[in-house]
């Protein structure tokens, strides 16, 4: 081969993703009762629903097409809340999946979506910031994103020999090693017929990760990277307070767009327009959503409140307040309120309490 077309065969070889497909299928149980309102993917952290986190992540990487694989639980809210993307700069097509039979069958839908390109499957309830790049260009059939964790039986696992992937075990009751796969693959069509192959695992899923070792065992090229950075995927209240702290640490731009009476604002603190802060003390980070008010409380640090939220008389810190949520007279610490969730106390003094309340819930204490 004379050098020019060594250079085409590469090329060739290695096209670039162009689209992307968000999950937001799934039946969010382990989040409920946060989630029986509105599928996980929505939840609100640092003022942006989780998926919105990958999806921008996904723009900055230069992907602009993008399919939204939607579920049964209020799939109409993904689709209200994205629309066709322009408000993101994005394009999106969405592609109903209904019930969750499994990742590999949740990207079999996306067939027609994707025609001949290679693509990237995000997990809609993970956060992957960095490390996105890595998986644009790659050779041969699927690439994978790894990262070292300590409890590997919750995740799927890759075994690399000789710089090679060999081995994919998705949750091992005995780990075959350290390294877990990230929330995020890259993909040729090659995928397609590795699904067509596999059979449901004892969870009675299709999982991509059986799909991938079917392109091993075929003799494909899967290819890897060891990311080394933060991620998340959100799968429990404390993955949801991990994130929210992660986020309002490492992205809150500070800004203020509400009205601030008789208060102290300290750190960074992003105020949203109609928000109202009157005779509080709020220290970043902190973000307050869009028309929520707060009142003689004390905000922050590492405390997302959502839109439309009323804190009144409280002390919260490091806790997540989902939109229309209301708290007074009340201290809370590590705590997630609910969708239009109360938690009200009469009797005075504070005690440092710890909640995770779920939607529409009212607690008079
Ligand atoms: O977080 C990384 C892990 O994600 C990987 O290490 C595992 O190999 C992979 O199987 C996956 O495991 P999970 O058990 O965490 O997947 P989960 O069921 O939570 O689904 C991940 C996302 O995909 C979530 O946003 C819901 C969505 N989903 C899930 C299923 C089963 C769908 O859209 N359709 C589905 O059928």
């Amino acid at each position: 081969m004379n050098h020019l077309s060594t250079k085409l065969f590469i090329y060739l070889n290695e096209l670039k993703c162009v689209k992307a497909i968000i999950l937001h299928g799934g039946q969010g149980t382990r989040l409920r009762p946060l989630t029986h309102t509105g599928p996980k993917q929505l939840i609100k952290i640092a003022g942006k629903p989780i998926s919105q986190w990958g999806l921008e992540a996904l723009l900055k990487v230069g992907i602009k097409e993008f399919g939204i694989v939607l579920g049964n639980n209020h799939a109409e809210k993904v689709v209200e809340y994205y629309g066709d993307g322009s408000r993101f700069g994005a394009s999106i097509t969405y592609i109903y999946q209904g019930e969750a039979l499994g990742l590999a069958d949740a990207v079999r839908r996306t067939k027609d979506f994707v025609g001949d390109d290679n693509f990237i499957v995000y997990l809609g309830d993970n956060i992957i910031l960095e490390g996105l790049e890595q998986l644009l260009n790659f050779r041969g059939s699927a690439s994978i994103l790894l990262a070292q964790v300590e409890n590997p039986q919750r995740f799927g696992v890759a075994k690399i020999e000789n710089g090679k992937v060999t081995t994919l075990v998705e949750k091992p009751k005995e780990p075959i090693s350290d390294l877990a796969l990230v929330g995020v693959y890259a993909f040729s069509p090659d995928i397609f017929d590795a699904i067509n192959e596999i059979k449901p695992s004892w969870r009675g899923e299709l999982e991509i990760t059986d799909a991938i070792q079917k392109l091993i065992d075929g003799g494909k090229t899967v290819s890897y990277h060891i990311i080394r950075g933060w991620w998340k995927d959100t799968g429990t209240p404390e993955d949801l307070l991990d994130a929210n702290l992660k986020l309002l640490d490492n992205f809150l731009v500070e800004d203020n767009r509400g009205s601030v009476e008789s208060s102290k604002v300290r750190g960074r603190v992003y105020i949203s327009q109609e928000a109202k802060v009157v005779n509080s003390d709020i220290r970043g980070p902190v973000y307050i959503g869009r028309g929520s008010v707060v009142e003689n409380s004390m905000i922050g640090p590492f405390t997302s409140v959502g839109d439309d939220c009323k804190i009144r008389d409280s002390e919260v810190m490091n806790s997540l307040l989902l939109d229309k949520s209301e708290v007074s007279g009340i201290q809370l610490i590590d705590s997630i309120v609910g969708q239009s969730s109360k938690i009200s106390k009469k009797t005075s003094g504070f005690h440092g309490s710890r909640f995770i309340v779920g939607e529409n819930t009212v607690l008079e204490l």
